[in-house]
C-alpha cells in the first residue's frame, strides 16, 4: 500500500489543497472553530438570534447559501490547467447530500472560456443530410413538446490523475469531475422529425459556439434514442458555465460530447474526426494503439463520507454516504468494504433510482478508532460490476488517463483523519 503523494515527487498535500487544505482533519477543524459551540447559544439559553427580527425578504433577491456554508465550493488544482480559460474545476461531491448537484456547484470544463451568448441572438443551424435546413430560436425550440430528465455529466478524465497511484487526497479533486442535473428540454429525435433525416445520415456532428469551437461525432442511433437539446436545469435557464442558452445531452456518454452553447448539428455519413475524438478522449493502450469512441461511462460510485475532506469526528454510530452512477442504465447495487475489500455490506440506495442518474447510498457502522480502508463497488442493472484498478490496468495497460472507474480506497485513521491510498 503507498500512501497519496508518494509516486507524486513534489507534491505536498498543501500545494494541492491550498486553503482547503485544512478542511477534512479533525484538528484543523476544531482550530477553525467549527466545533466549537458557544453556551450561551445552547438549551436551555435563549439563543443570540432568536430575540431580535432577521433580514427581510429583499436581501437576497437571487437567494445564496448560509454563510456558514461557504467552504462549499467548486475548486480547481493549480497544476492541472494551463489557464481559467482552458480549465476544469470540480463539484464539492462530499458536502453534497441527495442526488441532485446544486447549479452553482456543478463542475465546469471549458477549453475556450465561457462566452457570454445573448439568447435573443442565439440560433440553432441544422443542416447536411436533411430534407430541410433549418435555424432554429430559442423560442422555436421552446415551442418543441417538453421532456425532463435527471442525468450525471462525467468528464472522461474524472479520476485520470490516479491511474498510478493515490496523487489528490481529497474526494473532490479525485471525483468531481460529474454534476447531476434535471435537464429539460427538447429531445433530438423530435428535431430530427422536423428537419426530415435522409437514409444515409449515420453521424451527427455537434457544434459549440465558443472560441474553442469545440465539436463531436456522436452516431445517429444515439441521438435519436435519448439525446437532447436542454435549455434548463434544476428547473432554471442553464447557467452559463453550463452552456447558456442551450446545451446537448449525451445521456450516460462521456461528458466532453455533451456540447456547450450549441449553434450547429451537422447530418453526414461517417464520423467527423473531431480533435476531441482522435487526439483527445482516446485510451492509449500497452501496444501504442489508442482506443477511439469510447463513449459509455462505466459504472462507478465514491464514498463521500468518511472522505479525507470528512474525517470522522467521534466514535460509535456513524453513517457512510455515497454516489454511484453507470453510463449503461440503473444502479442495481452498490456494495462496501471498511477492510480493503476483504469484506462487504450492501448498502441502502435512496430512491428514485434513475436511468444514467446519480443515485445515493448510505451505510451505518460502528467505529472505536480502528484503521479502515473504506471502499464502494457498483453493480448496474446490465451485471456490469464496478472493478479495482488492478483489474482495469490488466486490460487498460498504465497509459490511460480517461475513463478510470475503478475502486478507489478511504484510509481512515485513529484519529479519525482520512487520506486516499491506493491499494496493491
Ligand atoms: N462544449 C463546448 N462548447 N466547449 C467545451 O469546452 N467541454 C466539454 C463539454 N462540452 C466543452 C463543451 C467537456 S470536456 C465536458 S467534461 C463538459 O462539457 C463539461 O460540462 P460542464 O462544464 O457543464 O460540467
Ligand atoms: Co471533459
Amino acid at each position: 500500500m503507498t500512501k497519496k503523494g508518494q509516486q507524486a515527487g513534489s507534491l505536498s498535500r498543501r500545494s494541492l489543497l491550498g486553503g482547503a487544505a485544512a478542511i477534512g482533519t479533525t484538528a484543523a477543524l476544531k482550530s477553525a472553530g467549527a466545533l466549537e459551540a458557544n453556551p450561551a447559544n445552547l438549551p436551555p439559553n435563549v439563543s443570540e438570534w432568536t430575540p431580535y427580527l432577521g433580514a427581510g425578504v429583499d436581501a437576497n433577491p437571487y437567494g445564496v447559501p448560509s454563510e456558514f456554508e461557504s467552504h462549499v465550493v467548486r475548486r480547481s488544482v493549480e497544476w492541472l490547467t494551463a489557464s481559467t480559460e482552458s480549465s476544469v474545476n470540480f463539484t464539492p461531491l462530499q458536502d453534497l447530500e441527495g442526488f441532485v448537484t446544486p447549479n452553482g456547484l456543478c463542475f465546469e470544463r471549458h477549453h475556450g472560456g465561457v462566452p457570454e451568448v445573448n439568447p435573443v441572438d442565439y440560433r440553432l443551424m441544422i443542416n447536411g443530410l436533411v430534407d430541410r435546413e433549418l435555424i432554429f430560436t430559442l423560442d422555436d425550440l421552446k415551442r418543441f413538446p417538453q421532456t425532463n430528465r435527471f442525468h450525471f455529466l462525467e468528464c472522461a478524465a474524472n479520476g485520470g490523475m490516479e491511474w498510478r497511484g493515490a496523487q489528490l487526497n481529497g474526494c473532490q479533486y479525485t471525483f468531481g469531475m460529474v454534476h447531476n442535473v434535471q435537464y429539460t428540454g427538447v429531445k433530438l429525435s423530435d428535431i430530427c422529425r422536423e428537419v426530415g433525416i435522409k437514409p444515409e445520415a449515420s453521424w451527427v456532428m455537434a457544434e459549440g459556439g465558443d472560441s474553442a469551437g469545440m465539436n463531436r461525432s456522436i452516431p445517429i442511433e444515439k441521438i435519436l434514442d435519448d439525446c437532447m437539446i436542454a435549455y434548463a436545469m434544476n428547473g432554471e435557464a442553464l447557467r452559463p458555465e453550463q452552456g447558456y442558452p442551450a446545451r446537448l445531452v449525451v445521456p450516460g456518454w462521456e461528458g466532453n460530447m455533451w456540447v456547450k452553447w450549441i449553434r450547429r448539428l451537422e447530418f453526414g455519413d461517417m464520423p467527423y474526426m473531431a480533435r476531441e475524438e482522435t487526439s483527445k478522449y482516446t485510451d492509449l493502450m500497452e501496444d501504442g494503439k489508442a482506443r477511439m469512441f469510447t463513449w459509455v461511462m462505466d459504472a462507478k460510485s465514491v464514498v463521500t463520507s468518511p472522505c479525507p475532506e470528512k474525517a470522522l469526528m467521534s466514535k460509535g454510530t456513524q453513517l457512510l454516504r455515497g454516489l454511484a452512477w453507470s453510463g449503461r442504465g440503473k444502479i442495481d447495487r452498490v456494495d462496501v468494504s471498511l477492510d480493503g475489500g476483504k469484506n462487504w455490506q450492501t448498502a441502502e440506495l435512496h430512491g428514485p433510482v434513475m436511468d444514467k442518474c446519480l443515485t445515493r447510498f448510505t451505510l451505518p457502522f460502528e467505529w472505536n478508532g480502528e484503521e479502515l480502508l473504506v471502499q464502494s463497488r457498483a453493480m448496474d442493472e446490465t451485471g456490469y460490476v464496478q472493478p479495482t484498478i488492478g483489474e482495469l490496468q490488466k486490460v487498460r495497460g498504465l497509459n490511460s488517463i480517461y475513463h478510470n472507474n475503478a475502486i478507489a480506497t478511504w484510509q481512515v485513521h485513529a484519529d479519525g483523519s482520512v487520506d486516499n491510498v491506493r491499494l496493491g
